[in-house]
């Protein structure tokens, strides 16, 4: 897993603060946000966005994912996850292998907060750990997004 420096994690916390902050949770009044850093350092951030037919929500991972994709960047080797307290929420299943399709690792860091913004928890863990034996359909065909790298 790559270093990331407190630089960029503080980077990262900020903006899923701020992702979080515009989270569209009406259903469940569980606001998340992401931010992702990716290996150029390119940072996309996403929020949860709920439906009144819940099977449509998306996560905040997920739609971080969806920036990183629009904006052709690619190799994303941090992710901060910020949910409210006291503990911090740990990335579903779904997002886990939507991450990985990207990744085979990266940092994932997990923070809560209170409602006065003061952090209640953090913890780091990598990828690989939250999802041991991915599924992999095969070596997807390179995907070189313009001006980025290709992916291996
Ligand atoms: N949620 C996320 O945004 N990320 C996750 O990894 C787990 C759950 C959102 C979806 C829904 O809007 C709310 O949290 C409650 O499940």
């Amino acid at each position: 897993m790559s270093r990331v420096s407190t630089a960029d994690l503080d980077r990262l916390l900020a903006s899923a603060r701020a992702a979080r902050a515009r989270a569209y949770a009406p259903y469940s009044q569980y606001h998340v946000g992401a931010a992702l850093l990716t290996r150029g350092g390119g940072v996309y951030t996403g929020c949860n966005v709920e439906n009144a037919s819940y099977g449509a929500t998306v996560c905040a991972e997920r739609n971080a994912i969806g920036a990183m994709v629009a904006a052709g960047d690619c190799d994303p080797v941090a992710c901060v996850v910020v949910t409210s307290g006291p503990r911090a929420g740990s990335p579903c299943g779904i997002c886990r292998q939507v991450l990985s399709e990207f990744a085979r690792d990266m940092k994932i860091i997990l923070v809560a907060e209170d409602a006065g913004g003061r952090v209640t928890s953090r913890s780091t863990q990598s990828l690989a750990a939250l999802l041991p034996m991915a599924f992999r359909l095969k070596q997807p065909a390179r995907h070189a997004p313009p001006g980025g790298t290709p992916r291996q």
